[in-house]
């Protein structure tokens, strides 16, 4: 099986968007946890949440397909890219979200673009995020209005989780790499200061 390090090379030789990277990261993040909280396998539930949008700045009209097709070629366990195709489902793709790691996948990414969205309005970032600061946002759908609400909906079905619980979940996984997502108050606030500077 690839490693961590293989999937981070081909990201960044795929993906250029800082943006883009850092919801590839969110994710895997969200994910790892999940395999974590639920004692499956972290290293192939990372790999699928770090990959999902591999192909998506390359052929945004394709995704997920190209990227899939690259990973098979790369020889990824049909598990990752299997739950890369399901993410996708049912707009741009016919594989329903069903093994663990389908659901988790498509549980947590929409619902991580909300929470980084969430993070980068509040003075202390992620530091002091709760589930209920989300879930007020996600019922306010002029916020972060590129997050779909029914995918994060389907998500929520799918998992079969208490909102809440899920939502912090997703918040305790985005904690394990606020360094590399910059959302903690001390990044914001170094944010802030650069933009305030002449
Ligand atoms: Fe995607
Ligand atoms: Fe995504």
């Amino acid at each position: 099986m690839p490693s961590r390090s293989d999937a981070v090379a081909l990201l960044e030789e795929w993906v250029e968007s800082e943006a883009l990277r850092k919801h590839m990261y969110a994710v895997e993040a969200a994910v790892r946890h999940y395999a974590r909280l639920e004692g499956e396998d972290e290293e192939t539930w990372g790999l699928a949440g770090l990959l999902h949008d591999l192909d998506w700045e390359r052929f945004p009209d394709e995704h997920p397909h190209p990227g899939v097709a690259r990973l098979r070629e790369l020889d990824y366990p049909e598990p990752v890219v299997r739950a890369i195709l399901a993410h996708a489902y049912p707009d741009r793709s016919d594989v329903v979200p069903e093994t663990p790691l389908d659901k988790v996948l498509y549980a947590c990414d929409e619902l991580c673009g909300l929470v980084y969205a969430c993070c980068l309005v509040r003075p202390n970032g992620i530091d002091d995020l709760r589930p209920k600061s989300v879930v007020k946002k996600l019922k306010d759908k002029a916020f972060a209005a590129g997050v779909h609400r029914d995918a994060v909906q389907r998500g929520l079905d799918l998992i079969d989780l208490d909102r809440a619980v899920h939502v912090q979940n997703v918040i305790d996984g985005l904690r394990t790499v606020a360094d590399v997502l910059e959302v903690r108050g001390e990044d914001l606030a170094a944010r802030r200061g650069q933009q305030q500077r002449p």
